[in-house]
């Protein structure tokens, strides 16, 4: 293939970054020239050395993300930094006056006209004027609900409701993620930290519910998501994290939900705890004809870092603007070539 390499700079070099910067370097047709992140930790280190190589790549992690992209030439930024749309806003909009196209993991940014439709109009304007794609993809938002069940209704005449479950046993996962949903809390810690905004329930829920409707044409009414609720235990669990007593929490169950004439046309549900003895996703599409799939459990963080490079080159194909994932051609894995849709 006659053209340079894909030039991607990566923002971001937590657990998503890093599996995405892995990703990347067993790919062919791309290449990583620049790394941009603000933990003092990694500012200054070579990015193998981060990613545990026993070799250097000859990109050094930066935290000056404006001197890297004046000098760097690149044509594509990923973002997986943080969650939402103000706390990104300014990496999305460097990119963009820098030239770069832009697939971020943050979560907000997935469908962000539900709860920042003026920075999604700003962010939308910018790229139009750059000439440039903005899409945040991602597990959860960004797939399992929103994308795959979409892309399951394209067998239905007509469809009535969507439901999806997603189950995770947490008990396994990173402590920063069983911390998150509470793990070990009593319940009413867990609720004064919520209603503090020490935590957060799943962030993206609410774009989840909204992108599937938007796809669909449906006009909610309003959007539901109901506060986490705690799942506690009744006898001791170990997890990777800590030992859950009788009485705290081992995770939580989430709902949001699409309305329209009082009625729940859209319903997510993540059943997160330890405990779960097997994870699934589970879906119902009641239509004609009426849908039903369930699948094995995947964790999500490697999923979310192969998703969001293979939505690389259908980014730089795709018509500027800030886009959402029921805009993008049909989502595969790119198995070759990364510049394989590129001319
Ligand atoms: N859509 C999905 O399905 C999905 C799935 C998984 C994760 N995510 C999201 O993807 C993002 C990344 O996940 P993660 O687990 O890797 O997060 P993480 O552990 O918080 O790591 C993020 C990294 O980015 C750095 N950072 C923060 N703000 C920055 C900025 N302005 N410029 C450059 N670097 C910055 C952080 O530095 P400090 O530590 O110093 O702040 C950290 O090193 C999160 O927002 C996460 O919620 C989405």
């Amino acid at each position: 293939m006659a053209m340079d390499p894909i030039r991607v700079v990566l923002f971001g070099l937590g657990p998503i970054g890093q599996r995405i910067a892995h990703t990347i370097l067993g790919k062919r047709g791309i290449e990583i020239v620049g790394a941009v992140d603000i933990d003092p930790e990694k500012v200054g280190r070579d990015l193998g050395e981060i990613l545990g190589l026993d070799r250097r790549l000859g990109v050094t992690v930066t935290d000056d993300a404006d001197a890297l992209l004046d000098k760097i030439g690149a044509d594509v930024a990923v973002i997986a930094t943080t969650s939402y749309v103000r706390t990104v806003y300014d990496q999305v909009v460097k990119c963009i006056e820098a030239g770069l196209d832009v697939v971020s993991t943050s979560e907000e940014l997935a469908y962000p006209w539900v709860d920042e439709p003026q920075l999604a109009a700003e962010i939308d304007g910018l790229a139009r004027q750059y000439g440039v794609t903005v899409l945040a993809t991602g597990i959860n938002p960004g797939y399992f609900m929103d994308t795959f069940p979409l892309i399951l209704t394209a067998l239905c005449r007509e469809v009535k409701r969507i439901e999806a479950v997603r189950a995770i046993p947490t008990g396994q996962r990173r402590s920063s993620f069983q911390r998150k949903i509470g793990t070990g809390m009593k319940p009413e810690e867990f609720k004064a930290k919520l209603e503090r905004g020490e935590i957060t329930g799943h962030v993206g829920f609410r774009q989840s519910v909204a992108l599937t409707a938007a796809a669909l044409g449906w006009t909610l009414d309003e959007i539901k998501e109901y506060p986490p609720e705690p799942v506690i235990a009744e006898r001791e669990v170990k997890t990777t994290y800590t030992t859950v007593k009788p009485g705290q929490m081992l995770g939580y169950n989430a709902v949001a939900e699409g309305i329209i004439d009082g009625e729940a046309v859209i319903r997510y549900k993540l059943v997160m705890h330890a405990g779960v003895e097997e994870g699934y996703e589970e879906y119902l599409i009641e239509g004609t004809p009426t849908i039903k799939v369930r699948m094995s459990e995947m964790l999500g963080d490697w999923e979310t870092a192969h998703i969001a490079v293979n939505m690389i080159p259908r980014v730089i194909t795709a018509q500027p603007g800030l886009l959402t994932m029921k805009d993008m051609p049909l989502p595969t894995a790119v198995l070759g070539d990364m510049r394989i849709f590129i001319t």
